[in-house]
């Protein structure tokens, strides 16, 4: 009953504004990182692996931190499934639904203002929860996982992380993890330390263990790997509430 009025309020509004505490508070992302869209588009490879490894069941589908939609419209297209985008930039969101808009998915697609670590949904409603490349941004990663447990339904999947993607070309992989590899002696060395660092699985590991999830798995080797068969380039966290 709550999970349905929530959606309703989402999909008339369009938009829907939950508080965001830690939005002030995130970190920025290195400089360079906009070099690397020179590279194929690898939101289409996360897609296949996010259904390959959830398997999810139609339903409640949430992406977090999803910024412009970026990974949320390639999932809408490939399934016909609504998503609701959370995060704490409104203007990212903006640009995402008006992109699902020319898009014609407009329809499908809707977006809250909030946060990992408040997530504005009711207990056991969500059926999948994606995350592409915000995790490291959070400001409490233990909360935010926290959360993202709290809102699954028994069942329900949340796979969480970033990466290129285990299907992504091998000569683009390569020059990705060249490039970063790089750039940890360049100008800007010490916030690629950082990056490379919060996405080590150690660290997904440890987010994880403090949240308590029961039970999880970490695929992926970090952002200057790629020496995982199952997920390719990145770092993922992927666990199943129980029921
Ligand atoms: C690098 S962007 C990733 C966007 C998109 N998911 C993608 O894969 O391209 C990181 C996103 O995480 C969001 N973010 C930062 N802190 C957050 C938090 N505490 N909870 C949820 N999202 C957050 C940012 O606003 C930003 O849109």
């Amino acid at each position: 009953m709550g999970i349905r009025v929530i959606a309703a309020l989402v999909i008339i509004s369009g938009f829907v504004f939950a508080p965001c505490p830690a939005f002030a508070q995130q970190p920025k992302a290195p400089k360079g990182i906009n070099s690397e869209r020179s590279l194929p588009d690898r939101y289409p490879y996360n897609v296949k692996d996010i259904l390959k490894y959830c398997e999810p069941e139609k339903g409640f589908w949430v992406d977090l931190g999803a910024g412009k939609g970026q990974l949320t419209i390639p999932l809408v297209e490939a399934t016909d499934n609504p998503v609701i985008m959370v995060d704490p930039n409104a203007d990212s969101l903006a640009q995402g639904l008006e992109l699902a808009r020319e898009k014609r998915l407009a329809h499908r697609l809707s977006a809250v203002v909030g946060v990992a670590e408040k997530l504005p949904f009711p207990d056991n409603s969500v059926d999948l929860l994606v995350s592409r490349g915000s995790i490291f941004f959070w400001s409490d990663q233990a909360k935010g996982l926290q959360e993202v447990y709290r809102v699954l339904r028994p069942g329900g999947k949340a796979m969480i992380g970033g990466g290129a993607g285990s299907g992504y070309p091998k000569e683009a992989v390569d020059e990705l993890i060249r490039i970063r590899k790089e750039r940890l002696h360049g100008d800007d060395a010490e916030k690629w330390q950082h990056f490379v660092e919060v996405r080590r699985p150690e660290q997904m590991h440890e987010w994880a263990a403090q949240a308590k999830i029961p039970e999880f798995e970490v695929a992926g080797k970090g952002a200057i790997s790629a020496d995982d068969p199952k997920v390719g380039q990145g770092v993922w966290l992927m666990f199943t509430k129980q029921k």
